[in-house]
């Protein structure tokens, strides 16, 4: 802790209650060559003190994906760093050749749940047994934008969290094993875990915003034997407590709670998942119903339309009707007048002067 207050060469960032924890987890390893990996580099101030604190320390290697960590330069020759992308495979290729197995992992990365996810996946297969690995800053497990919230199924937390029940595989009493736990997290992120590797998870320790997990051989991993010594039996006799058998109990086949085919968070998902498709489809109909509403209002002003020329073609073919009538009937009046005109004496009369009048004049009569 002190060390890490005195520090006066490049800045680290990290929260009080952190040290404390460090300190408890780490000082067994103190005097010993330890490689370091810490994901998260920053200013660079942490890997000096990791150099200080360790100075034993075989490699305190660092990776940022941050391009301008390039800059950084470190006066001790154990401080190594890489920058780019931790969750990438040619990354972890690149410091794994460095390092070789690593003592402590420190995951100070992007705190993003899948990335956290992630690196936990490819670098925990690294750390030797005996080695600690660290996830910093979960209280961004909380939050949204770091694909997390109290009850997100695959936030950073609650994959820790399913952690401590794989500790306790032994006792499932089902016939299931460890990764099953984590099938929802490998569908979702795409990560792929180990059954061997998680059998090496030998405890987990959470305080405020980080989760320490080590690595033990899985033998050392198992709940082992009964162990009872003493001589004074007055309430239970050891012959009783023995004779119930060992720690596993029946099979928990028929616990509904113990159903690991149907993960509850992989039956909200797909019920999620279902929802959205459910909705994607209903605004579909509803959009396509709205189109078709479109055409017809459309169709239907066309309709509309159509019947008003239709109605004032009827009104001009009836008025056309009706002049034409009244011109017939004005034609045929005026041929009743002239028949008439033509049948009078004086008409006649009229007709052989203009026929004499023609004559004398030398024209040609004309009918
Ligand atoms: C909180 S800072 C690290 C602080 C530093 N560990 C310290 O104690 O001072 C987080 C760093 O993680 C880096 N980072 C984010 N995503 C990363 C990734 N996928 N791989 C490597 N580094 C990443 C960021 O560029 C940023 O510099």
């Amino acid at each position: 802790m002190e060390l890490y207050e005195q520090h006066r060469g490049k800045t680290s960032d990290k929260w009080t209650n952190y040290l404390p924890a460090y300190q408890a987890h780490f000082d067994p390893l103190r005097k010993t060559a330890v490689s370091v990996l810490e994901i998260g580099v920053q200013n660079g101030g942490s890997l000096e003190i990791w150099a200080k604190y360790f100075p034993e320390a075989k490699h305190i290697l660092g990776c940022d994906i941050d391009e301008r960590c390039r800059a950084l330069v470190f006066d001790d020759p154990r401080v190594n760093l890489i920058v780019g992308d931790a969750t990438s495979e040619p990354i972890r290729r690149k410091l794994i050749e460095i390092s070789g197995p690593l003592d402590i992992v420190i995951d100070d990365g992007s705190h993003r749940s899948e990335d956290i996810v992630r690196t936990f996946s490819q670098y925990f297969p690294y750390l030797r047994d005996g080695g600690i690995y660290v996830a910093e800053d979960l209280h961004a497990s909380y939050w949204q934008a770091y694909e997390g919230g109290v009850f997100h199924p695959y936030s950073s937390i609650s994959f820790f969290k399913k952690l401590c029940d794989i500790i306790n595989h032994e006792h499932w009493a089902v016939e299931a094993n460890r990764i099953s736990l984590l099938e929802g997290f490998r569908t979702q992120y795409g990560v792929e875990f180990d059954e061997l590797e998680l059998a090496r998870i030998h405890s987990i320790t959470f305080v405020n915003s980080v989760c320490f997990i080590k690595k033990a051989h899985p033998l050392a991993n198992v709940l082992g034997k009964r162990v009872i010594v003493g001589i004074e039996e007055l309430i239970t006799k050891r012959a009783d407590i023995l004779s119930k058998g060992p720690s596993s109990g029946p099979s928990e086949a028929g616990n509904e709670w113990s159903r690991l085919a149907e993960l509850p968070e992989v039956v909200a998902s797909n019920r999620e998942s279902e929802i959205h498709k459910l909705a994607a489809q209903l605004d579909a109909a509803q959009a396509r119903q709205l189109a078709a509403e479109g055409a017809l209002a459309c169709e239907k002003n066309y309709h509309d339309g159509l019947q008003t020329v239709i109605s004032e073609l009827r009104l001009e073919k009836r008025d056309l009707e009706r002049r034409l009538h009244s011109a017939q009937h004005e034609a045929a009046a005026q041929r009743a007048r002239v028949s008439e005109i033509e049948g009078t004496q004086a008409w006649r009369y009229t007709r052989v002067l203009s026929r004499v009048k023609a004559l004398i004049a030398g024209g040609v009569p004309r009918g």
